[in-house]
């Protein structure tokens, strides 16, 4: 598993914004959207293209273009929903399947209560979202979900990560033939007793939407 920590002034400057806690929704859920934008970058440096050849004013040319079937983005609902808008901006073609997935508070384990992506996920890259890659324990439920469907390449872009949840992810894919990548924009100092990132940020979802 490829892990990268983005280390970018801009990336800094904005994660120490949504950090605050007196940060309201509104500015929390644009400062998301431009941070994806940002990891996005990053995290499609290996998406797949295929060679063209166009014809500018001047001459003929070859460029590249994103190659077919289009990359699959996957939010992870909810709070990987606030995610979504960032990374269509960015590949405006790309497919979008949908994830639910909920942690029990008490157990930290998480469960698929909704999905809505392609029967076949074959010769298909595939970008999760999910903002806090705390336990790990919904990544990895997702990244099964994906692979079963026949995904050959996932990357996940996290907001933050944990050291226990990048572990415990790397430590479940350790064998895994697929390719798997971790985009996040800090690793965070640890867990606490309920789960929480430290320092972290509070609720993703909550943040963004409001406590339900
Ligand atoms: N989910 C969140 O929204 N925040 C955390 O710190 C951990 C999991």
């Amino acid at each position: 598993m490829k892990v990268h920590i983005a280390d970018h002034p801009l990336i800094s400057h904005k994660l120490t914004l949504l950090r605050d806690e007196r940060t309201d929704s509104p500015t929390f859920r644009r400062l998301v959207e431009e941070l994806v934008t940002l990891l996005a970058y990053e995290a499609t440096r290996d998406v797949r293209t295929q060679t063209v050849t166009i014809k500018t004013p001047v001459t003929t040319t070859q460029g590249l273009k994103l190659a077919d079937p289009r990359p699959v983005v996957v939010p992870i609902l909810r709070a990987g929903l606030g995610m979504l808008e960032g990374m269509v901006r960015l590949i405006p073609t790309a497919e979008v399947g949908f994830l639910g997935m909920v942690r029990d508070e008490k157990t930290l384990k998480a469960s698929t209560y909704a999905n809505r992506l392609p029967d076949d996920l074959s010769g298909r890259q595939c970008f999760v979202l999910d903002p806090m890659l705390a336990t790990g324990g919904t990544l990895v439920a997702a990244f099964e979900f994906l692979l079963n469907l026949g995904a050959t390449d996932i990357t996940a872009i996290c907001i933050l990560a944990a050291p226990e949840g990048l572990s415990y992810v790397e430590k479940a894919f350790e064998n895994s033939k697929v390719p798997i990548t971790i985009v996040t924009g800090a690793l965070d100092t640890k867990l606490n007793e309920h789960g929480y990132i430290v320092p972290g940020l509070g609720d993703a979802g909550d943040r963004l939407y409001g406590v339900v």
